[in-house]
């Protein structure tokens, strides 16, 4: 059983997909640790709701370096990280401790808007469908090998908010799905790629499937 470790900044509806996939005992991945950088965040809420245990690492008026070691010991021995709504990017020193276990899911089809507010960039860049990528995190800002992608239509009328949230709903589909390739070992990363190794009638695309931007 993977034991998994989830940092988080906000509301956590991405930790509640993991929560809720991990309670099937089938499911090859258990979260242990969940660890707000934001005091008060509901994704804590949640955390304590499911019986798994929270701390918070604060990183306000602190060294980088000092905030992520705090992490690190936070996270314990758990044997890969996700990251869920986590709005800090995480350098190398971080990262060497998990290589190539460490997942985040963003809100927009990379490679295309990386970075913040993919969906007001998916607005503006005037698509006609967004989605969300699943992907390993290197030590860039949502470079890493990507794991799946999902897409939804953009539709008139569409906000921010209501595009963002229809986008939250594949989010939720693909974390639990990659987090349960990881754990039963069939990734691996060649040539900088993520190469899954897939069963019958599993895909990597979610939502709408196939090219997404015009
Ligand atoms: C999601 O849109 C995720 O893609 C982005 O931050 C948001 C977090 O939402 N990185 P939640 O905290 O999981 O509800």
């Amino acid at each position: 059983m993977m034991r998994v470790g989830v940092l988080v900044s906000g509301s956590g509806s991405n930790l509640q997909a993991l929560i809720n996939a991990a309670a099937d005992p089938w499911f090859p991945a258990d979260i242990v640790k969940v660890v707000s950088n934001v005091p008060g965040a509901f994704a804590l809420d949640r955390s304590v709701l499911a019986g798994v245990a929270t701390e918070i690492v604060d990183h306000r008026g602190r060294p980088r370096a000092e905030f992520e070691a705090d992490l690190l010991r936070a996270l314990g021995d758990v044997d890969l990280v996700c990251l869920a709504g986590f709005m800090r990017v995480l350098t190398g020193t971080f990262l060497g401790a998990f290589p190539g276990r460490v997942l985040n899911i963003h809100p927009g089809l990379l490679p295309l808007f990386p970075g913040l507010h993919a969906p007001r960039q998916a607005l503006a860049a005037g698509v006609t469908q967004a989605g969300a990528t699943l992907h390993l995190v290197d030590a860039g800002v949502d470079t890493g090998p990507i794991l799946a992608q999902g897409t939804v239509a953009v539709l008139q009328g569409d906000t921010e908010a209501t595009l963002a949230a229809r986008i939250l709903t594949v989010e939720h589909r693909l974390y639990p799905m990659g987090l349960r390739w990881m754990a039963e070992g069939r990734v691996v990363i060649e040539a900088g790629r993520a190469i899954v190794e897939l069963k019958p009638g599993e895909s990597r695309w979610v939502g709408g499937g196939g090219l997404a931007v015009r």
